[in-house]
């Protein structure tokens, strides 16, 4: 056996043992389901818009975790700002202040739209929008809130009883009272949902996980109008779409809305410590946290490791003038997936989105499914959308070439037609 004959069978042993242990010790039946989608390898270290495996392969990360890696991965400038804080001091006592959560803090009330002045940390965007509910119903005195058919706000007890999926709610009956869905991109159906015990509209300004879907333009005004004339609030669930995804730095912007609560997280992180944030104005964080300000808290929330990568994060997103480099990198990919669309009308219904958070919606699920199996052969990783299967979504780091978007393009194309041929192969069988 040669040395490399020998190294690739160790390294298959190795990646055979982590699958084993994932079978045997996290979770077998995801682990079914990346194999399935071709991921059958183990992640071994990432930089930019590239990921390397155990096995030695290299892929190009059209993901980009779901709006996490914004920034690529390890971003040289948050790496070194959270190697200078671990040096110094990770987690904080929570006794005295902490000068990475304020600094965080006043950086975000900047760049947030309009009056959006306090930040409650926190770890993850599931918590951010636990904090905002919270902060809504003490805020308000009321209970109740409308949320959109087709949204993902997390899966806690509180965020899960606002997404708008069956699949995921109804294990989990009864849920947490008081919840309306309505249809998104739909003000009138929003308005008639409105009642006495109303609190707050939650809404992702462009949906995620519902199969990336851009509402018109004068949706967002038109739900901010309905919340200023009924004195309710509008919570912005910024998670995905936020920090320069869209190509304004909040989606909300493309309106120049201004919500009344703001949820942040993912790229919040620039993609090397988790983080989450909730933003509202000085008049509704004194009517949420003026009685006690210990109201709602987080142990990890605001550690200084996490809010020294938001700050490095914002200061990137800023200074490579990355909301610009969505809007032209996102125009280059949407237009190169509808020229596929146009060769494959049979496959493709629709192309969407903005900035470069596109997806593109097929007409049946097994085409998609198979579709992203065949470009992570071909070194692009792609995945749909969580409530939406017959989606997939492109969200890579908006540091993505042209040459890069190009390929991504080449093998979208190539993965379809083998998909559709596929298919059509077993259909005859
Ligand atoms: C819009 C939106 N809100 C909330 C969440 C939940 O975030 P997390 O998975 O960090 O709890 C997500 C995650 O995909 C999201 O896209």
């Amino acid at each position: 056996m040669s040395v490399e004959d020998a190294g690739n069978q160790s390294s298959q042993h190795r990646i055979d043992s982590i699958i084993d242990k994932y079978n045997l010790y996290v979770n077998p039946g995801l682990s079914k389901l990346m194999q399935f989608a071709g991921f059958g390898d183990v992640e071994e270290s990432t930089l930019g818009t590239v990921l390397r495996t155990a096995s030695g392969a290299e892929f190009l990360d059209f993901v980009g975790g779901y709006g996490v890696f914004t920034l690529g991965h390890r971003h040289p400038k948050v790496v070194d700002a959270v190697h200078r804080q671990l040096d110094r001091q990770p987690l904080s006592t929570r006794t005295f202040f902490n000068e990475p959560q304020a600094v965080l803090a006043e950086k975000l009330a900047q760049i947030t739209p309009g009056n959006l002045q306090y930040s409650f940390f926190s770890n993850s965007g599931a918590e951010a929008v636990e904090s905002a509910l919270k902060i809504a119903r003490i805020a308000t005195g009321k209970t109740d809130f409308i949320s959109m058919e087709g949204s993902y706000h997390g899966k806690t007890m509180g965020s899960l009883a606002l997404t708008g999926r069956e699949k995921y709610r109804t294990p989990f009956l009864p849920m947490m009272p008081g919840v309306s869905f309505v249809p998104f991109n739909d003000v009138g159906a929003t308005a008639e949902a409105i009642t006495e015990h109303t609190a707050a509209i939650i809404v992702e300004p462009v949906q995620g996980e519902g199969g990336i879907i851009v509402p018109d333009t004068g949706y967002l005004s038109g739900l901010r109008n309905l919340c200023t004339e009924r004195g309710i609030l509008l919570i912005a669930d910024e998670i995905q779409s936020g920090l320069a995804r869209t190509g304004a730095m909040f989606a909300v912007d493309h309106e120049s809305v201004v919500p009344d609560i703001m949820c942040l997280a993912k790229a919040l992180g620039g993609g090397v410590m988790p983080i989450g944030a909730t933003i509202s104005t000085e008049a509704i964080w004194q009517a949420a946290f003026g009685a006690n300000p210990l109201i709602h808290t987080s142990t990890f929330g605001g550690n200084p490791l996490a809010c020294a990568a938001g700050i490095a994060a914002l200061q990137v997103i800023q200074e490579e003038g990355l909301c610009a480099l969505a809007a032209i990198r996102g125009d280059q990919l949407i237009t190169g997936l509808r020229r596929v669309q146009e060769s494959m009308k049979g496959s493709l219904l629709a192309v969407r989105g903005k900035g470069l958070m596109i997806g593109v919606e097929f007409m049946q699920k097994d085409v998609a499914e198979i579709t992203i199996n065949a470009m992570a052969r071909r070194g692009i990783i792609a995945a749909y959308t969580l409530n939406n299967p017959k989606v997939i979504r492109f969200e890579p780091p908006l540091i993505v070439s042209t040459e890069e978007v190009e390929r991504c393009i080449l093998a979208f194309g190539e993965s379809v037609v083998e998909a559709a041929a596929m298919l059509e192969g077993m259909e005859d069988n």
